[in-house]
């Protein structure tokens, strides 16, 4: 069935990264769970939009450029080219745009949102003395301020970094948060689903409930960032600057028509530790602005390596290449998105994938598919033939009832913002199918010269994959390709409806291939790392 559009648009965005660093998988997992829930809009016909970028002003990358005896431009377009686009090949995200905080389109969208803010009278200039963390690039809340211990006792240490926090005391220009305290109490009440899950938005209830201060907005103790259009001598505080991203990149202000059609976002997912910036600060810095307020932020929860959260410069880091390497980017992708329910804190270990790799993906969802070409090459020359069906019994009325439910729940699962559960309930259907081979025996209706059951029992196979590899084409869009041409498929799977999966139309002739999911040595497969003491 050829796609057509919906009219529903989908905006969806990754946050934008910071380029101090080169990317390990926590920022691969999110990137992941964004391109699934696009590729799956896109796919059912929504007029999609995925954006993904970095974020690449403010004091962090500054002093990591320093360090690094480069200017922060140099050492920004070189991350940029060398690390953060290459991830995306590397996980195969087909985004719409890349958009970084250096790009004269945002620049300019940034400097016209703040000079309409400060005419409007949101802005004024103040003296400001509190504790800053260049981890968070934010001043700290006092309820993330806490005692440091070992090299930091005595010292006041930032609650996720447990780096210590830096007293600033500075001329800034101040944002008139605290009058949006109450609007946006009224926001989330009448809009329940705004912030998910819902102990995410919980937590950030009670914490705007408990009031909001004013919000430093701009710099003048060093200067890469973008210049404030009235007063030169500062920039913009680094995540006033990008939160913007999601606006300008589609348009503000330079584009009304795209920016007509693309906002208010559909979903701005994000790591759970930056839910506030999104959920508060970024809601009333739009209400300030006029414009209309995202559908959804949904905050996810950490990757955790050895217990602990995983980064970067620790010990437990890990490369997203070094997992592809080994698995595969397709293998990847169905990993994060089936182990760990995405809202939730998960852990990785390289056990736990290898293990999944061979049950779900080897031995399930591969081997179904080689087994069923193998027949229809074997007992029909790789073409059921349609004219010599057996009528459906029982089993196959199941099967095919189950592709609707299966094709219906997953869609559910996924408007849930739920892959992990999207993604357990098409397995229902790969098992489904792997039992009907056990239970029906081809091989023995073809001893038996039972030609037209074998028929219908290859025809029932054939289609049921079929409708696999277009349900599960989202997550793993290579390797379903590959198995949508080879049972028969015509053109590019992504072409196929994913919410009418189960009325896939009849597949042609089928052909083989090299096994999908080739086994992994256990001598390839590292050991997981622990955290240092
Ligand atoms: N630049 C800001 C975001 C600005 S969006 C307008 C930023 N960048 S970041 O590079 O530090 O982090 C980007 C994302 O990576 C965050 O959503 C964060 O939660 C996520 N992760 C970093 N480590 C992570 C894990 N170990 N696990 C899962 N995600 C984590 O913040």
């Amino acid at each position: 069935m050829a796609l057509m559009s919906s009219g529903r648009s989908f905006y969806i965005t990754t946050p934008i990264f910071y380029v101090n660093d080169v990317p390990h998988i926590g920022h691969a997992y999110n990137e992941v769970a964004c391109d699934v829930l696009a590729r799956w809009h896109r796919q059912g016909g929504d007029d999609t939009w995925l954006l993904t970028g970095t974020d690449e002003h403010g004091q962090k990358i500054l002093r990591t450029a320093t360090a690094h005896d480069t200017s922060p431009k140099e050492w920004v377009d070189r991350l940029v080219e060398s690390a953060w686009k290459p991830l995306l090949k590397t996980l195969n995200i087909a985004n719409d745009d890349f958009i970084r905080t250096t790009d004269e389109r945002h620049e300019e969208g940034v400097r016209i949102f703040l000079q309409r803010l400060y005419d409007a009278g949101y802005i004024y200039a103040g003296e400001f003395e509190a504790l800053y963390c260049v981890g968070c690039e934010e001043f700290k809340p006092e309820s993330e301020i806490v005692d440091g211990t070992g090299e930091f006792e005595g010292q006041k240490v930032c609650a996720i970094h447990s780096k210590p926090l830096e007293l600033l005391s500075e001329k800034n220009y101040f944002f008139s948060m605290s009058q949006f305290a109450e609007p946006l109490l009224e926001y989330y009440a009448a809009h329940p689903d705004f912030i998910q899950p819902d102990s995410a938005r919980n937590e950030v209830v009670s914490f705007v409930q408990s009031g909001l201060k004013d919000l430093s907005i701009s710099r003048s103790s060093f200067d890469w960032g973008i210049k404030v259009p009235w007063d030169e001598s500062h920039v913009v505080y680094v995540w006033f600057d990008a939160l913007l991203n999601y606006v300008t990149a589609v348009g503000y202000d330079a584009d009304p028509d795209e920016f007509a059609r693309r906002w208010p976002a559909a979903l701005h997912m994000v790591g759970k530790d930056i839910l506030r910036f999104h959920a508060v600060i970024w809601p009333a810095m739009l209400m300030a602005a006029g414009l209309p307020i995202p559908e959804k932020v949904f905050g996810h929860g950490w990757l955790l390596v050895g217990g602990e959260k995983m980064s970067k410069s620790k010990a437990t880091g890990i490369a997203p290449s070094q997992i592809t390497d080994v698995f595969g980017t397709d293998a990847f992708r169905y990993y994060f998105m089936r182990a760990i329910t995405l809202g939730s804190d998960g852990s990785f270990s390289w056990e736990d994938i290898h293990a999944r790799y061979h049950a779900e993906l080897a031995n399930g969802l591969g081997n179904l598919g080689s087994r069923v070409i193998a027949m229809v090459q074997k007992y029909f020359d790789g073409q059921v033939p349609v004219d010599a069906l057996d009528s459906v019994t029982e089993p196959e009325q199941a099967l095919a009832d189950l592709e609707q439910r299966v094709t219906r729940e997953a869609d559910a699962a996924i408007e849930r913002i739920a892959p992990h559960e999207a993604i357990a309930v098409i397995w229902e259907l790969v098992d489904a199918l792997n039992g009907y081979v056990t239970e029906q025996e081809p091989w023995a209706l073809a001893k038996a010269g039972d030609t037209g059951r074998l028929a219908r029992v290859l025809s029932t196979l054939t289609h049921g994959v079929a409708t696999l590899a277009v349900l599960l084409a989202p997550v793993m869009p290579g390797s379903m390709q590959t198995l949508w041409a080879a049972i028969g498929g015509k053109g590019p799977v992504q072409d196929q409806d994913v919410r009418t999966a189960f009325a896939v139309a009849s597949a042609g002739p089928v052909h083989t291939i090299p096994p999908l999911f080739p086994r992994v040595d256990d001598d390839a497969v590292p050991a997981t790392p622990v955290p240092q003491a």
